[in-house]
């Protein structure tokens, strides 16, 4: 199984948005048996997935000592099952934090150790934030895609975000940068071109970026997210639909 994280520290640059449709991409085009989960006590992705607020959610397995195999939920695609989040995600970080006896940080790699197998690909969303389910997210995570908008103002992040993930291989030596992904991507011909700052920084970069939604495209995205669809189904041919499936193809290239 190989294990995709989408992170930044920063919100709204589209963790959840590119994290989710990549997974039904992959479920669903390509075939390919995977696993979401979503690491947001927001709960955006599950609510998007259709998660039932009465099974189990990745708090359980952090706090209570679930399998990842009592907590699987079902998707509507046959490929593509997931481990919803919700509220309790917050009070299940203080819980391990304050856990002095046991490695707080390896929790979710223990409990995944016996589902792996059954998936080609994991992908986690996560929140905008380092606390201890990101941790632990990343002690199973081999390839990180930091998601960021096309901002000089973001660079800061996208370095520290980098600083934790290095700090992260004392404990996974198998993590790495995948690359930056560029989301709602513009080019104005009198401005510096925001994506070649980008290179600056020495990360990999991935060479697709993801355009700014039209107006019809963004009102699209957003009925999508509404009603548990993918870009894919709503809007095919947008442009936005267009640039994840290159994103997809560099990513697994
Ligand atoms: N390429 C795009 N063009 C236009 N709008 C976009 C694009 N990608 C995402 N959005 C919009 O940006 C908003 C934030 O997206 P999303 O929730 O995926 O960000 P996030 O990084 O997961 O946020 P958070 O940090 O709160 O979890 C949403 O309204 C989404 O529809
Ligand atoms: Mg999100």
């Amino acid at each position: 199984m190989k294990t995709i994280s989408f992170i930044n520290l920063k919100g709204g640059v589209g963790k959840t948005t590119l994290s989710t449709n990549l997974a039904y991409l992959l479920a669903e085009s390509w075939e390919l048996k995977v696993l979401f989960i979503d690491n947001d006590k927001q709960g955006n992705a599950s609510r998007w997935l259709g998660a039932d607020p009465n099974q189990g959610t990745l708090a359980n397995i952090l706090m209570d000592g679930a399998k990842a195999s009592e907590v699987v939920q079902s998707s509507r695609h046959g490929n593509l099952d997931f481990i919803a989040a919700d509220m309790g995600l917050l009070e299940a970080n203080l819980a391990v934090l304050g856990r002095k006896t046991q490695r707080q940080d390896v929790i979710l790699k223990q409990a995944f150790e016996e589902i792996a197998d059954q998936y080609a690909v994991c992908i986690i969303d996560n929140p905008p934030d380092i606390n201890m389910s990101v941790f632990n997210a990343l002690s199973i995570t081999d390839d990180v895609v930091i998601v960021t908008l096309p901002e000089t103002d973001s660079m800061d992040g996208i370095k520290k975000m980098a600083a934790q993930i290095e700090d992260v291989k004392q404990f996974n030596p198998y993590i790495s940068i995948k690359g930056v992904l560029v989301n709602q991507y513009l080019s104005y011909p009198d401005l510096s071109d925001s994506y070649e700052d980008m290179k600056a920084l020495g990360l990999p970069l991935f060479h697709t970026k993801i355009s700014y939604a039209t107006r019809e495209a963004k009102y699209r995205l957003m009925t999508a997210s509404k009603t548990g669809k993918s870009i894919f189904e709503v809007c095919p041919n947008c442009r936005v639909a267009r640039d994840m499936m290159h994103f997809a193809e560099e990513m697994f290239a």
